[in-house]
């Protein structure tokens, strides 16, 4: 499959909540470079995160094209915040952060 083709599966599949009520919004790069850097797994700990904290009904969770900052990804955004090298060992805390401590 090509990875164009498995990009649009990705952004389909975030248009799964309704958006007009969200009350956080994470965007994350599915750009060639953030995906094929650990975006693809990043994408999992969110949607797992948020299950976890049932928090699939607040949260407009979206993929983006490359966002111009490749050197400094994988990219998450959330909230309009840009957080730049996430990784699926630092992505929990940042969720924690933004969308539970706040
Ligand atoms: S691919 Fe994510 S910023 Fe370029």
């Amino acid at each position: 499959m090509s990875s164009q083709a498995v990009n649009s599966r990705f952004f389909q599949s975030f248009s799964r909540a309704k958006r007009s009520n969200m009350e956080h919004i994470i965007k994350i790069c599915m750009g060639s470079s953030c995906y094929s850097r650990g975006n693809q797994e990043n994408l999992e700990r969110i949607e797992r995160f948020l299950s976890k904290h049932q928090l699939e009904g607040d949260i407009d969770l979206r993929g983006s094209r490359c966002e111009g900052l490749c050197s400094d990804g994988p990219i998450v955004e959330i909230n309009g915040q840009i957080h730049g090298a996430v990784t699926v060992d630092t992505i929990d805390q940042l969720l924690e952060q933004q969308l539970i401590l706040q």
